[in-house]
């Protein structure tokens, strides 16, 4: 990291002399670092500026999934729920991430029932009572990622599965409840897990949240499979996901070898996942996108 004068502008763009902006903030971050915990590099920490921006974008994302809400329901194709998102998202200036995201080949992840996540929409894929399903929704606006997925019954659906739905979005709210400044992110991720596993469903290890904002995907790693005391602080300015993949059979899971993105539970048992972007700050965390 470069030097900066205390007189000098701070680097976050406030406008602020560092000394009364983000000194005292570096000094408490080399002070945890020689301590010996995993300390975010600057470019994880959103200028307020960076979180402006990042806020119009979610914007987009929030309403984007309102359409849905307001929309889907038995009879829908998939790739319905994919023209939906690719035209809501671009008729508010937004680009929708996934789409050609390494070589991704929609708008929108739709992801039904034992599909754990990144399902590809589909003509022949028809929702019927019954069904869950996720759709996870990403946008870029003027360079600006934000990233949050939600859990649809599709009409009356069984009590195991709605229980496997509500019980998961439980998980994701430990997980916030969990987001405090300065502490490692493995104390969330234990949280998430501890729920998930108190009402007897598995969560998924190998596939986890991410850091975002000015990337799709950006350090760090997230994992709600964590041991307490463990992985990055969590340090006000950062912004991440809690995006727990929750099973109600085991974790065990594989991907479709035919289309290299559909990620199904090996016992074909349902799986459920709530998505939001947060914000670290002083207190604990903001919701960002949801
Ligand atoms: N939205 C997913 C996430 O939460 C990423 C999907 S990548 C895609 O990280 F290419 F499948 F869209
Ligand atoms: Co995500």
């Amino acid at each position: 990291m470069e030097k900066i004068g205390r007189n000098d502008p701070c680097w976050c763009g406030s406008g602020k002399k560092y000394k009364k902006c983000h000194e005292a903030f570096d000094e408490k971050l080399a002070r945890m670092e020689r301590l010996g915990c995993l300390v975010p590099g600057r470019e994880l920490i959103k200028t307020p500026e960076q979180i402006q921006g990042i806020r119009e974008s979610a914007k987009i994302n929030i309403a984007v999934l309102d359409y849905v809400a307001a929309h889907i329901g038995p009879g829908v194709t998939t790739e319905e729920i994919n023209r939906w998102v690719h035209e809501e998202t671009v008729s508010r200036g937004g680009i929708p991430a996934p789409l050609d995201y390494q070589g991704f080949p929609k708008s929108v992840c739709t992801s039904v029932n034992e599909v754990v996540c990144h399902g590809i929409p589909s003509e022949d894929e028809v929702l019927k009572e019954g069904d869950i399903i996720n759709v996870d929704v990403s946008t870029i606006y003027q360079g600006y990622f934000s990233d949050s997925s939600r859990m649809f019954c599709i009409g009356e659906v069984s009590p195991e599965k709605k229980r496997l739905v509500e019980v998961t979005r439980e998980c994701m709210m430990q997980g916030l409840a969990n987001v405090k400044p300065w502490q490692p992110i493995g104390n969330m991720g234990h949280a998430v897990h501890a729920h998930a596993v108190k009402n007897g469903y598995t969560v998924v290890q190998e596939i986890g949240g991410h850091g975002v904002g000015l990337e799709f995907h950006e350090d760090p790693w997230v994992s709600y499979v964590s041991e307490p005391d463990t992985g990055m602080l969590m340090v006000p300015g950062m912004m991440f996901t809690i995006e727990p993949m929750v099973n109600m059979g085991g974790d065990e899971i594989y991907t479709d070898e035919e289309d290299g993105w559909t990620v199904r539970t090996e016992d074909a048992l349902p799986s459920a996942q709530w998505e939001i972007q947060i914000l670290v700050t002083e207190n604990g965390a903001e919701i960002i996108s949801y």
